[in-house]
């Protein structure tokens, strides 16, 4: 079943890969990043070519952020359903 679905750090070695494979996958990502650490080339050119899947936020999370009402979290180290809301 496809998902929405939350990555933070979203440009970064590990988000990236993760954001990538969940929309593969079929997924819906919604893909936050503040470019602290550069990266956003690649995240972009992942948002364009999965444009229906893919969208980016550039957004600094070190502040206040809301979960979406009803949004659920699990904790697992499975790429396929970590940081995702359900
Ligand atoms: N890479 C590994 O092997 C590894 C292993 C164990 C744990 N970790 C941990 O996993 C996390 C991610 O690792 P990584 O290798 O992908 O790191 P990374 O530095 O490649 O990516 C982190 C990303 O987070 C973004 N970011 C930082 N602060 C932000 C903020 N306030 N708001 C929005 N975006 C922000 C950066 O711009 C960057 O793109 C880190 O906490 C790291 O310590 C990584």
């Amino acid at each position: 079943m496809s998902q929405r679905c939350l990555v933070t750090g979203a440009a970064g070695l590990i988000g990236f890969e993760v954001a990538r494979q969940l929309a593969l996958e079929g997924h819906a990502v919604v893909a936050v990043d503040n470019g602290s650490k550069g990266g956003l080339a690649d995240l972009e050119r992942l948002a364009q070519e999965q444009a229906r899947r893919v969208e980016l936020v550039q957004a600094d999370l070190a502040g206040a952020f809301e979960l979406p009402a009803g949004a659920t979290t699990r904790s697992s180290i499975s790429p396929r359903s970590w940081a995702c809301a359900t």
